[in-house]
């Protein structure tokens, strides 16, 4: 079977429009190309516009951080899924642990936000994982399997297998304390056994599973020879343009 890999950097509240810009300027000539590769990079909200126009002619793609599940409407402060689409979007994290963390977002609003995407024509990355303490109680499984299943609650076949999903065990997330490429591929072969029992076989050999957490140009390519790992989702070595290329050099 085989997936495209995706590579996508999360800025997180990094950077400014200008900064983003001088970063496309350096990376858009070595981008590899669409098709060995997905290079996406997830930008803050406010600068989005930038971005969209600052990929055009590349093979770089733009990613929102998160988005709203309504397309309009008096919901001060969040970002609309049609004006993100609108904006060349093509893809919105959502379900980030820091989302989840500090904005007490739950799976179903993250299932609300997940058909929201779809129903604008973007396609979501769906992040999932587990704390230390989850972790180290021998719960993993069973709690990124219900984020998962709730995640991904009522979309349809087609959807599924086009969406990516993002493990990112919060104990590795900007701790430079990555996961084994043992536990990884543990993890995304679950996720993706628990795709083909709310689904089937051919969606959860179709979807894309990432790996996030503590990656970095020197242990990407481990991750990337895991059968079930699909790429990268990256928050600190994607923010320098050298760091970034040296990423997406991992894949051949
Ligand atoms: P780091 O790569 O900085 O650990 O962040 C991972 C992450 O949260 C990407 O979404």
């Amino acid at each position: 079977m085989s997936r495209k890999p995706i590579i996508a950097g999360n800025w997180k509240m990094n950077k400014t429009a200008k900064e983003s810009r001088a970063f496309i300027e350096d990376v858009k000539l070595d981008i590899p190309s669409n098709d060995l590769v997905d290079a996406v990079i997830g930008a803050p909200a406010i600068f989005l516009e930038a971005m969209t126009e600052a990929v055009q002619g590349t093979d770089l793609q733009v990613a929102a951080q998160n988005c709203y599940w309504e397309d309009e409407g008096a919901f001060t402060g969040e970002s609309s899924p049609k004006t993100l689409s609108d904006l060349g979007v093509d893809y919105v994290i959502i379900g980030h642990s820091e989302r989840r963390q500090y904005f007490h977002e739950s799976n179903e609003e993250i299932n609300k936000k997940a058909h929201a995407i779809f129903r604008n024509g973007m396609k979501p990355i769906i992040c999932c994982g587990e704390t230390l303490e989850t972790y180290e109680a021998g719960n993993a499984e069973e709690f990124v399997g219900q984020q998962i299943t709730a995640a991904l609650n009522e979309l349809t076949e087609g959807q599924v297998q086009s969406l990516v999903i993002a493990y990112e065990p919060i104990w590795a997330i900007g701790t430079g304390k990555s996961a084994t490429k043992d536990d990884a591929q543990k993890m995304c072969k679950t996720i993706r056994h628990i795709v083909a029992e709310n689904f089937n076989q051919e969606v959860a050999d179709q979807v894309r599973i990432q790996y996030g957490g503590s990656v970095k140009p020197e242990n990407i390519a481990e991750y990337l020879a895991c059968p079930d790992v699909d790429g990268a989702l990256v928050g600190g070595a994607s923010l320098q343009p050298e760091s970034f290329l040296s990423l997406l050099e991992a894949i051949n």
